[in-house]
């Protein structure tokens, strides 16, 4: 097993001395194998996929399809059930305003988590507004777990895999086969979850799982959505264009098969490579040592922030971030003048406004990690927090 170092050293961001990157959750930094297969890609084989007939388009569409078939592998699906977007918001879109402009009518139900992001809320809003559905919240404890009853009367659950603030991990399993026994569908938003621990998509028995490349090490302009085959190939297309169809005439189109349906336009083709290679690159490690290596980090970062007067930590992070506030002082200063020294971390709501309702707070300042931090990263947060505290307090 490589050291942290080894890792960081396959970083070229980390060359630079001065940062300190404790801000993961909101994207992860790449490793040069990464970059190298994006450049490779537009030197070597850039073509547009699937139209061409030539030497370029065949290379471009193997790889892309390649990239298909290692995500697919990633999750456990079938590469029919593996579907390339824009990122983890727009799948979540696409399932809301394909299944869900489908499926549901006014006065049905989806039950959404208060720690959910934006992304896994505004669509769901979206349809109250356009069908009249109810979006009925499930609540948090103090720690930040999900009360969770049943799901009668309810026809999907929309639920974050992990929190992005409070690095909390609702029971996937439970809440599934909950919604299954009450008849309702599940969609995991995966975006916090996918880099943290292994996922098997069949395992879970999940109806969608939503998720974008960036933050698993790959570039940005990738996500993915993964669908049950029969669930995909009984929604109507999201966007329509390109690629999507069969045939089409002047007053009438027929649909692609899946997942092709769903992938309207020039897909994101070069992202598609880049995150295969992060796919492959994070596979020379075991989720046991990520795990382990991470769980260290969360463990080092409460007890370090516990040590700092006035700083409450929000609920009972367990996965990837903690997330805090320190009397007397707004997250958005603390968290530029620790900026300023080369300490990246996070202020605001993080996209979660409901959370920090919920919390009571406008605002939260968060710490997240990755494979490549260290507790020494940890130790200079500490220590940059605890100067920035006495410059606010002076
Ligand atoms: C839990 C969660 N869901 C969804 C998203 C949206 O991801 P993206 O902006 O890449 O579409 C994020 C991004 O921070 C997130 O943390």
């Amino acid at each position: 097993m490589r050291s942290t170092d080894e890792i960081r050293r396959q970083f070229p961001i980390f060359r630079s001395e001065e940062i300190i990157y404790l801000d993961s959750a909101a994207t992860a930094q790449k490793p040069q194998i990464v970059l190298d297969a994006i450049d490779r890609f537009y030197k070597e084989e850039n073509a547009n996929v699937h139209r061409g007939m030539h030497i370029l388009a065949e290379k471009a569409t193997e790889s892309f399809e390649g990239a298909r078939e290692t995500v697919a592998n990633f999750l456990g699906a079938d590469l029919h059930e593996t579907v390339f977007t824009h990122g983890c918001t727009e799948s979540i879109n696409l399932v809301a305003m394909s299944w869900g402009r489908s499926n549901l009518k006014k006065g049905d139900t989806v039950a959404l988590s208060i720690l959910e992001h934006h992304s896994n809320i505004v669509p769901w809003l979206q349809l109250k507004e356009e069908i009249g559905i109810n979006v009925q919240w499930i609540d948090i404890d103090d720690d930040g777990s999900l009360m969770i009853d049943n799901f009668d009367g309810v026809q999907l659950v929309a639920i974050t895999g992990c929190s992005n603030v409070l690095g909390v991990k609702p029971d996937l399993k439970l809440i599934i086969d909950t919604a299954h026994a009450a008849g309702a569908k599940v969609v995991v938003d995966a975006a916090q979850l996918v880099v943290h621990e292994k996922i098997d998509v069949k395992e879970l028995d999940c109806d969608f799982l939503t998720f974008s490349g960036h933050k698993l090490y790959g570039p940005t302009g990738i996500g993915v959505l993964y669908g049950k085959r029969e669930l995909l190939e009984s929604m109507p297309p999201f966007l329509g264009g390109g690629m999507m169809i069969g045939e089409v005439k002047k007053d009438s189109f027929t649909s692609a098969e899946i997942p092709n349906k769903f992938e309207a336009g020039t897909p994101p083709i070069a992202q598609a490579v880049g995150l295969k290679a992060a796919l492959d690159w994070l596979s020379q490690f075991e989720w046991k040592y990520i795990q382990t290596h991470e769980d260290d980090l969360i463990r080092a970062a409460i007890e370090t922030l516990n040590t700092i007067e006035g700083l409450h930590i929000l609920g009972k992070p367990q996965v990837g971030c903690v997330s805090f506030t320190i009397e007397g002082i707004h997250p958005h200063d603390l968290t530029e003048i620790i900026g300023r020294k080369g300490v990246c971390m996070r202020a605001g709501h993080h996209c979660a406004q409901p959370l920090h309702e919920r919390l009571g707070i406008n605002a939260s300042t968060r710490l997240s990690v990755g494979i490549y931090n260290t507790k020494e990263d940890i130790a200079r947060a500490k220590e940059e927090i605890e100067k920035a505290i006495s410059i606010l307090k002076s």
